[in-house]
């Protein structure tokens, strides 16, 4: 497993900076952490000792005599650092080549991957001069982890708070993740890729509506993955709680099936692959009441119509597209899937567990336009999504070779 080395610099965050090691360190991580002595008036190193299970340091002159030089030996340990919180001082200490202490000195001596999660005050957080910091700390290979809006210490709702704890800890995983297929992040280069992700809610009558379980988490995996290998992304979604992933060419946001297959349809044909990746309700109630529907005697019945089948439709009207879809089932996986592979006009289809629709992780099997398949054990859906596009790059590049 992977050695984080996390560097905890003296803003009020710094309490914070617990809950980020614990986090992983359950996902099986080594930790080291070391401290600036501001940031031991906020939280204890002892607290911080005992979630990485490692000596914290704070101090370069408090060694016992000994024959290795720590801020060496810990950065030739590290396979990543990441500084959070990351204050303003910390920022412009580094970038201005000052290592006054035993964090920047590891910092400054590191040739590791570096993160720096910002978290200060508003004002400062706006002030140029941390810009340009972070623009010259950008030149030389650092990433930065943007603040958060919200309530700061200082009282002021702004930009400023440190990024939730979880989303540091994927934002480092997708980086491992992300190394582990460096080689690869050229594979959809130039490709424009289309993803509908998550959810269709179909409106009954101003407070009701039915919807399904998906999260959107696969499709926004797969979005973000195809963003890392170089596509000009457009995801459509339904509605969800996640982040828009980063880097997007366009963001859409839609409620119905049929706004999204109004959407679809207008930015298909400039499309080279279509991952269609949401759970688009196949019904929606025949009349949409105006008003909220009042309680009556005896049982209440709507009667629901068809939606369109996007995925369907658009392998009707495909030119150059290459068609991936997806097959959430509760029985006969393999069977359902192959029938909708062959019906929609698919050239691959991904075969999974509706069981899985709102979970992390899924097991999938891909089943391309000639009926072979390829099994994926359980896995995260960001491991997946790297996955999946691999095998749609390789045929796609297969396609290409027959038709020379
Ligand atoms: N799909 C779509 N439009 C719909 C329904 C499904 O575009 N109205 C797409 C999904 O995005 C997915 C694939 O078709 O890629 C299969 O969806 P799924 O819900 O598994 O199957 P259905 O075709 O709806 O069939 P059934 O619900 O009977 O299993």
């Amino acid at each position: 497993m992977k050695n984080i080395l996390i560097g905890v610099s003296g803003g009020i965050a710094a309490y914070k900076s617990a809950n980020i090691i614990s986090m992983l360190k359950k996902k099986g991580y080594n930790v080291k952490v070391i401290m600036t002595k501001n940031a031991t008036n906020i939280i204890s190193p002892l607290t911080l000792e005992t979630l990485s299970r490692n000596r914290v340091y704070v101090d370069m002159w408090d060694e016992k005599p000994h024959y290795e030089v720590e801020h060496i030996s810990l950065s030739d340990w590290a396979d990543l650092v990441l500084i959070a919180p990351a204050t303003y001082n910390i920022v412009g200490k580094i970038a201005n080549g000052i290592a006054d202490d035993m964090l920047t000195t590891v910092i400054s001596a590191t040739e590791k991957p570096t993160f720096f999660a910002l978290a200060m005050n508003v004002k400062m957080y706006e002030n140029p001069i941390l810009k340009e910091n972070i623009e010259k700390l950008k030149k030389y290979g650092y990433k930065f982890i943007e603040a958060d809006e919200g309530l700061l210490a200082c009282n002021y709702v702004a930009k400023g708070r440190l990024k939730d704890e979880k989303e540091i800890v994927d934002e480092i995983e997708r980086f491992f993740l992300y190394s582990e297929i460096e080689n690869y992040s050229n594979l959809l280069s130039g490709k424009k890729v289309l993803v509908s992700s998550g959810r269709t809610r179909e409106d009954i009558d101003p407070v009701r509506y039915v919807t399904n379980n998906s999260s959107g988490k696969m499709g926004y995996s797969l979005a973000q993955a195809a963003v890392d290998l170089g596509a000009d992304v457009t995801l459509v979604s339904g509605p969800t709680e996640l982040k828009e992933p980063s880097s997007l060419k366009k963001f859409i946001r839609v409620n119905s099936a049929e706004q999204m297959y109004q959407e679809i349809n207008r930015e298909f044909k400039d499309t080279d692959i279509f991952i269609s990746c949401a759970a688009v309700a196949d019904y929606k109630p025949k009349e949409y009441h105006n008003e909220k529907i009042k309680k009556a005697e005896g049982n209440l019945i709507i009667e629901f119509v068809r939606n369109k089948d996007i995925l369907f439709e658009m392998g009707q009207i495909k030119e150059k597209q290459f068609l991936v879809g997806f097959a959430a089932e509760t029985n006969d996986i393999k069977e359902n899937a192959l029938k909708k592979l062959r019906k929609k006009n698919l050239d691959m289809i991904v075969a999974n567990s509706a069981f899985n629709m709102s979970s992390n992780e899924n097991a999938i099997e891909i089943i391309k336009k000639d009926e072979t398949s390829q099994e994926f054990s359980q896995k995260s859906k960001q491991e997946l999504a790297y996955e999946i596009l691999k095998v749609v790059a390789n045929e796609i590049n297969n396609k290409n070779k027959n038709n020379k």
